[in-house]
Formats: C-alpha cells, sequence, structure tokens
C-alpha cells in the first residue's frame, strides 16, 4: 500500500478543520483553492491556488502528484468542481469522499420560500421595491439586475473591484462565520425586508436565517445544485477513518 496523500479541495470551514486535523494525524496532503478571495485563509498542508483546468487537468494533477484519495470539502454551491471531481477521480481510479454539511431545515417560526435556484429567487422577489439582504457571496449578482427596483444588501469577503451589477446596493465587507447578534444589529442597521439566501448548510452561515426568524422576515432559501452521486459525510472522524487514521477525544 503507498502512503496516503490527499487532495483537499478546499474554501469553506470544513475544509480548515479537517486540514487541520490532517495536519495533527501526520496524513500528508496538498490543499487546494480556487483562488476567489485576496486573501485566503493560510492552510497548515502545502497549498495550491487556481483551477486544474477541468476534468483532464484534475485528472494530470492526480497523477504527477501521486494523489491517493480526494477529499471534496468545497462549498455545495461549487457543483462545477465536485462534478469534475467524480469525473476525474472515476477516470484516475482515485477514490473520492464528499464532506459535506447537511442543508439546513425549517423549524417553528421560520417563513423560508425554497427556490430551485438563482434566476428563481430574482423571480420569487416581490413587485414592490423592498431592502434586501441578498446574501449569495459576490458571483451570480448579475442575476439579480433583472430586478433593479430593490435595494440590496450584499455582504462580501473582499473589497469590490469593478463597479457592482446593481443600481440599488451597498456591501458589507465581512468574513464568517457570523453569529446571531450581529446579524439581528445588520438586518436591523439596514432595516431589511426580506432575506435571499443559498442552502449552505452550517453554524457559522445560519445566523442570517435566525436572526430572520427573530424578526419575523421571510426567506428566499436556494435549493443545492445538484452533483452525481458520490460517497458524502458531514462527520470529521469519518474523513479520517476513510484515510487510514482514526482520532480519540473527539
Ligand atoms: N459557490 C459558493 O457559494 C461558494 C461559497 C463559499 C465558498 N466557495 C468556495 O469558492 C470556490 C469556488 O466556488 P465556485 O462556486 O466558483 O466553484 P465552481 O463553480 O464549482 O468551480 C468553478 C471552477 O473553479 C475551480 N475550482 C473550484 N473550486 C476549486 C478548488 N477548491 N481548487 C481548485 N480549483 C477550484 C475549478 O476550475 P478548473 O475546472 O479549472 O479546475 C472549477 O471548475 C470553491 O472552492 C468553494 O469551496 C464557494
Amino acid at each position: 500500500m503507498p502512503t496516503p496523500k490527499a487532495l483537499l479541495l478546499g474554501g469553506t470551514t470544513e475544509a480548515s478543520r479537517l486540514a487541520r486535523a490532517m495536519a495533527e494525524a501526520g496524513i500528508a496532503g496538498v490543499f487546494s483553492y480556487a483562488g476567489r478571495t485576496d486573501r485566503p485563509v493560510a492552510q497548515p498542508l502545502p497549498t495550491r491556488v487556481g483551477g486544474f483546468g477541468g476534468v483532464a487537468g484534475l485528472v494530470e494533477f492526480l497523477r504527477a502528484e501521486a494523489i491517493t484519495h480526494v477529499i471534496d470539502a468545497t462549498h455545495p454551491f461549487a457543483a462545477q468542481m465536485s462534478r469534475n471531481a467524480v469525473l476525474a477521480c472515476a477516470e484516475a481510479g482515485v477514490p473520492l469522499l464528499a464532506h459535506e454539511r447537511a442543508p439546513w431545515a425549517p423549524g417553528p417560526g421560520d417563513d423560508w420560500r425554497r427556490v430551485p435556484d438563482l434566476a428563481a429567487a430574482a423571480a420569487a422577489l416581490p413587485v414592490q421595491p423592498t431592502r434586501v439582504f441578498l446574501a449569495i457571496g459576490r458571483q451570480n449578482l448579475e442575476v439579480f439586475a433583472a430586478r433593479p427596483e430593490h435595494h440590496y444588501l450584499l455582504r462580501l469577503v473582499d473589497p469590490p473591484q469593478d463597479a457592482l451589477p446593481l443600481p440599488r446596493a451597498e456591501a458589507v465587507i465581512a468574513r464568517g462565520p457570523f453569529d446571531v447578534a450581529g446579524d439581528l444589529a445588520l438586518m436591523r442597521g439596514h432595516r431589511i425586508a426580506l432575506i435571499v439566501a443559498k442552502n449552505a448548510g452550517g453554524a457559522g452561515a445560519r445566523a442570517k436565517l435566525e436572526a430572520a426568524r427573530a424578526l419575523g422576515l421571510p426567506v428566499i432559501l436556494i435549493d443545492r445544485p445538484a452533483v452525481p452521486d458520490r460517497p458524502v459525510t458531514d462527520r470529521l472522524e469519518e474523513v479520517l477513518a476513510w484515510l487510514g487514521h482514526a482520532r480519540l477525544g473527539v
């Protein structure tokens, strides 16, 4: 059996937690970022940044680096990367495990309207001009240019380099995880009447939904995009066990 060498596809809190656990357990691995943010979180594993060049590029990388395991810990909405990982691992004969948070489910007091994608979220906005917390990150904002009558509050990791594609928008610059008290203050301060969010799952991004519930505000929640079938776990211990390492005391 060759010594395991994992490729960890990152860009999430879960990926960073896993990288720490792998480093502590002495599991060799390469951490991969797409390169979307100006100041990515430093990782305790050798790190590479940027796309692989599609499925063919990823197959080549897996072979060149003698990767024995791939962990897809990308964001649930990073569907292209997840699809590529499924295809490339099949082609290269490298086992793949997705490490992904469970989606959120509504509880008592939540006023959520689920929509299948971003375009449906834009179409579901009210007719009356509304103050919307558009909590979808920086990508795909142009979809909401079709609804220029609304005022949009954006929360971005980096200050925007170019003009925003929305005529009535303002951005706060902040990096998660967020808490309920902070999100309540943000929504009150900006007189938000409606939230648009992706069903990302996880604790740090959930604060806005709890704040929405506390304020009695509706949420348009975008369902996750489809990815091909692959083994998935939301438990870090299961990933370590799959890599051949059990961790005690977690
Ligand atoms: N989408 C979101 O809402 C969201 C939210 C938070 C964080 N993120 C993180 O931001 C990154 C980009 O997200 P996205 O939605 O733009 O992804 P995407 O649409 O699925 O991926 C587009 C392309 O970006 C490259 N890429 C994506 N993730 C990569 C990674 N971890 N390492 C190397 N290349 C990667 C790949 O390029 P090639 O085809 O050239 O290999 C991929 O085909 C992901 O790593 C994700 O975890 C995304």
